[in-house]
C-alpha cells in the first residue's frame, strides 16, 4: 500500500531517540532495579483543588462540545496571566486553547511554514521538534550553541544561518535540554534579528514557571515590538504538574490566532470544557505545593552538580530553569550515547544520551530531576563510577597498561582495574 511522504520524513525521528529508556523499562518490568533519570515526567501530584473542580464541571455538564477558539473562562484567564506577565492588556481573542504544547507547536507551525521553509533553532533542542518542522514540510536549521557559554544562543551564530528561505525562529526558554534561559538582553537582540529578516518567532515556554536562583524568565512576547510576531506555546503539564490534562495554549496575536483557528478545529473540532475549567482555576490560583514543587527540582539540581564535583571526568552546571541537567561527558572520550548505554548497563541509571537533542548535545547525558535528593546522589555515584572506570581504561593509564586492558581475557572491569592499580 501507498502511505504519504510525511510518514517517511518522519521516520526515524521517533522512538531510536528514546532506545535508552525503553530498554531501561524493559529491564526494570523484568525486576532490575533501574534509577530513572530519562523522562520529563513530574514525580509530585498535581495540586488536589484542580482535580475537584474538573470533576465538579464534568459532573455539572461541561462535556458538550466546547468553542473552537477555547471557552471564555480559558482564555480571558490567559489574558488576565498575559497581561500581568507583559505588562499591557493582551485581549482574550489573542488565544487558542489547545490540548497541551505539543499540539500548539503543531498548530502552529502548520499555520506558518510551507514546503521547503527553514526552521531556525538552538541545537539541541527538544526531541520532537524535528518532526513538527518535518510535518510540515519544513526543514529544520540547527544552529550549534556551546556548552562552555551555558548553551545560549549567540545572535551572530543565528544570523549565520538566516537565509532567504528562514521562516521561523523556535525558541524554547528555559530550554529542554540545556536548562539555558534566554535573558531580555538576548531576546531584543535576536528579535532584531528577526524584525530585521522578517522571521516569524514560536516561543515554547512549556517550563516558563520554573528558574532558578536569580535567573528571571522573559518571552519575545514581552516585547512589545515583536508581540505581533510572536507565537507562544505553553500549558499546565510542568507548573502544575499534570501533563496528562493536555491543557494548554497559543498565545499571538489576533490576526494569526485567526488564520490558526481553521488548523486546530480541523484536527480538533473543540476539547474538554471540563479541563478548560480547571486550567483556568489553575491559572487563577496560588499553590504553595507548586512552590514546593520548584524548590525540590533547584535542590534536586544542587544535588546533582554537586554529587559530581569531585569527578575530572563528568561535570554538570546548574540549570537556570527547567527540568533538566546535562551532564558533561566529554572529557571520559565517550558519546553521549556510548556513557548512556553503559551506564544502564553496568549501572542501572537510565539517562538520555545528549545526542538524541540533536549533535549540540553530544558528548552529554540528559539527566531529569524527577526523582528525589538521595536517588540523585546515588545516581552521580554510579556516573562517577562509570566515568573514572573508563576514563581511566582509556586515557589516564600508560599505553601499555592500556594494551594490558585491551588483551585481557578478564571478564570484569572491577577486578582489571584493581589488579591494575594493585598488581600484588
Ligand atoms: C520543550 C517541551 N515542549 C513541549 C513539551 C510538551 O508539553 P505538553 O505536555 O504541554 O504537550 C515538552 C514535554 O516534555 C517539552 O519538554
Amino acid at each position: 500500500m501507498r502511505f504519504a511522504k510525511v510518514t517517511e520524513r518522519l521516520s526515524g525521528l521517533g522512538s531510536e531517540k528514546w532506545a535508552v529508556h525503553i530498554e531501561g523499562k524493559k529491564r526494570a518490568a523484568l525486576g532490575e532495579p533501574m534509577i530513572f533519570l530519562s523522562i520529563g515526567e513530574p514525580d509530585a501530584k498535581p495540586p488536589t483543588a484542580i482535580l475537584d473542580v474538573a470533576e465538579k464541571q464534568m459532573r455539572a455538564g461541561r462535556t458538550r462540545y466546547s468553542e473552537g477558539r477555547g471557552e471564555a473562562n480559558a482564555r480571558r484567564a490567559l489574558a488576565r496571566l498575559y497581561s500581568v506577565q507583559t505588562g499591557r492588556a493582551i485581549h482574550e481573542n489573542q488565544f487558542i486553547y489547545l490540548p497541551g504544547t505539543q499540539t500548539a507547536l503543531y498548530a502552529a507551525m502548520m499555520t506558518l511554514v510551507d514546503v521547503g521553509d527553514e526552521v531556525l533553532m538552538a541545537d539541541p533542542y527538544y526531541a520532537t521538534y524535528e518532526g513538527v518542522i518535518a510535518s510540515a514540510g519544513g526543514i529544520t536549521v540547527p544552529v550549534r550553541v556551546d556548552p562552555d557559554h551555558g548553551f545560549h544562543l549567540k545572535a551572530a551564530d543565528l544570523e549565520k544561518a538566516i537565509t532567504p528561505k528562514s521562516r521561523v525562529l523556535l525558541m524554547n526558554t528555559p530550554s529542554n535540554p540545556t536548562g539555558a534561559v534566554f535573558t531580555r538582553a538576548e531576546i531584543e537582540k535576536i528579535g532584531r534579528l528577526c524584525e530585521k529578516h522578517d522571521l516569524w518567532i514560536i516561543s515554547d515556554e512549556v517550563y516558563a514557571t520554573l528558574t532558578y536562583g536569580n535567573t528571571v524568565f522573559s518571552s519575545p512576547f514581552d516585547v512589545p515590538e515583536l508581540e505581533k510576531r510572536t507565537v507562544v506555546v505553553s500549558s499546565i503539564s510542568k507548573s502544575h504538574a499534570i501533563p496528562g490534562f493536555r491543557a494548554g495554549w497559543i498565545a499571538a496575536s489576533e490576526e494569526f490566532c485567526d488564520r490558526c483557528i481553521p488548523v486546530t478545529e480541523t484536527m480538533l473540532f473543540g476539547s474538554q470544557a471540563f479541563l478548560e475549567d480547571a486550567m483556568a482555576f489553575a491559572l487563577d490560583t496560588h499553590f504553595p505545593e507548586l512552590d514546593e514543587m520548584k524548590r525540590n527540582y533547584e535542590a534536586r539540581a544542587r544535588a546533582l552538580v554537586a554529587g559530581l564535583k569531585a569527578s575530572k571526568k563528568v561535570s554538570a552546571r546548574m540549570p537556570e530553569g527547567g527540568m533538566f541537567v546535562m551532564v558533561d561527558v566529554r572529557k571520559t572520550g565517550l558519546s553521549g550515547e556510548a556513557f548512556a548505554t553503559r551506564l544502564l548497563e553496568e549501572e542501572k541509571v537510565v539517562t538520555m544520551p545528549g545526542e538524541s537533542f540533536g549533535a549540540g548535545g553530544s558528548g552529554h547525558l540528559r539527566v531529569a530531576l524527577t526523582v528525589d535528593e538521595a536517588q540523585i546522589t546515588e545516581a552521580c555515584r554510579r556516573i562517577v563510577s562509570l566515568a573514572e572506570r573508563v576514563s581511566f581504561a582509556t586515557s589516564d593509564l600508560p599505553a601499555e597498561k592500556v594494551r594490558a586492558i585491551a588483551s585481557s581475557q578478564m571478564d570484569s572491569r572491577h577486578d582489571l582495574l584493581n589488579k591494575l592499580l594493585d598488581p600484588e
